[in-house]
């Protein structure tokens, strides 16, 4: 019997496109756009690197829908037709490959630093907590009503217009602690109005969002989201809460539905708050995932943990998943499904690079700007490189501005 059939096999979205494998690479900032947010060269060529492997589906890291509300200094931002040609370009990294790419559209609400934004909004005037690093986030104004309105509306222009660029399918990001997922938490949303305080009324929300996109894009564009299984916090979004919205989101019609987990304050989504046990039997999310499945009807894809090929073919066979979603292991092996598929490939490396400070550790930006510098190698053409010192990863603009942002607040 073929140890990776099920991994191999094709799968259907319910709007009749075709993925053609269970590997998708789940969303990774990559900090790639030009200072103006469009998409540069190095970015488009990531994508045509990865795409030529072929797997399902490939998601970008989270495209921001105002250039005053974004995560990182080179997010490409999507608000109007000015990069349209640049954006058409991108989408067609995977000319040819059968794979889809669908941009992650974003916004970061409160959990935007302060150094990059001139003012920053969420929900409530809650800052986010990160140990060693609270200083760079500024607390936030909370949002009117007419400014949600107007956010929501944002969301959809972008999805339009990605839609028009010739993306197949666009993801919300309604996980990690930005803005949908700030609405979700009754810990970032105190609201008194009909956007916070009972569930009901804080998924009000992240139902506007799909609501405006699929109005905007049609009934057959498929449309995802990525979704927090919990926040992992004291007082925070449940697990029980999460299924609910699961099944609200469901109920509406969404296309796809991916598992995560956690926020800055509580990085959960790359395993740093898994007990050992989690981690070794990989797959943080399994179990919340399972339970869902008892729930829903809408596909499901999990990501966060996933290294060894022989558990992601059983999570698929035994029915507990439709998609696998791997973010770390795609900086690592740009070719990663002709590894799998064609040369055998068991184990998926994704190491965990660390600094030594303990401060710097903590908050786990390190990870992320690491696996940033590895996707820019694949955009320019060379090879992922494991012995990359983290440290100096880092780069001296990236010191300067946390030091700035830490006597400014
Ligand atoms: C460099 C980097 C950037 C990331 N950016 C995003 C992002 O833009 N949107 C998102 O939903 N998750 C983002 N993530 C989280 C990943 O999608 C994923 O949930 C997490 O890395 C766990 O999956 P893994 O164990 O396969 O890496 C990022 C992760 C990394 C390493």
């Amino acid at each position: 019997m073929n140890k990776i059939q099920h991994l191999q096999s094709s799968f259907t979205l319910p709007n009749s496109s075709i993925l053609q494998n269970r590997i998708a690479k789940s969303a990774m900032s990559e900090n790639l756009g030009t200072s103006n947010h469009a998409p540069t060269s190095t970015l488009i060529h990531a994508y045509k690197v990865w795409a030529k492997a072929k797997p399902g589906l490939l998601i970008t890291g989270n495209v921001m829908i105002d250039q005053n509300a974004i995560g990182e200094a080179r997010n490409v931002v999507v608000e109007d037709e000015q990069h349209i040609s640049l954006l058409k370009q991108w989408a067609n990294a995977a000319n040819k490959t059968g794979v889809h790419i669908w941009p992650q559209i974003n916004h970061p609400g409160r959990q935007a630093f302060g150094s990059i934004n001139k003012d920053v909004y969420a929900p409530s005037a809650i800052p986010v907590k990160v140990k060693g690093a609270s200083a760079l986030f500024k607390t936030p104004k909370a949002l009117s009503e007419k400014q949600i309105v107007a956010i929501i509306e944002r969301y959809g222009n972008t999805a339009k217009i990605l839609k028009d660029a010739g993306f197949t399918g666009v993801q919300i990001h309604g996980a990690h602690g930005y803005l949908v997922s700030q609405f979700l938490s009754p810990l970032s949303n105190i609201r008194k109005d009909e956007w916070g305080g009972s569930l009901e009324n804080r998924a009000r929300f992240v139902l506007a969002v799909y609501q405006n996109i699929r109005d905007k894009v049609g009934a057959d564009f498929p449309i995802g989201i990525k979704i927090n299984s919990a926040d992992f916090q004291r007082g925070g979004f449940t697990e029980e809460e999460s299924m609910e919205v699961l099944r609200m989101l469901d109920a509406q019609g969404i296309d796809l539905l991916e598992i995560s987990g956690g926020s800055y304050e509580r990085p959960a989504m790359m395993g740093a708050t898994q007990k050992q046990s989690t981690i070794e039997r990989e797959a943080y999310f399994l179990e919340y995932i399972k339970k869902a499945r008892k729930l829903v009807t809408k596909p499901l894809m999990l990501t966060g943990g996933f290294r060894q090929v022989a558990v992601m073919e059983k999570a698929i066979a035994d029915g507990h998943v439709d998609i696998i979603g791997l973010a770390r292991p795609f900086a690592m092996h740009p070719k990663l499904c002709i590894q799998i598929f064609e040369q055998g490939l068991e184990t998926l490396q994704a190491p965990y690079p660390k600094s030594g400070i303990k401060a710097i550790d903590d908050t786990g930006s390190l990870e992320l700007l690491w696996y940033e510098l590895q996707i820019k190698r694949i955009g320019e053409g060379k090879q992922p490189n494991p012995k990359l010192n983290g440290l100096r990863g880092m780069g001296r603009n990236v010191w300067v501005s946390l030091v700035k942002s830490f006597f400014k607040n």
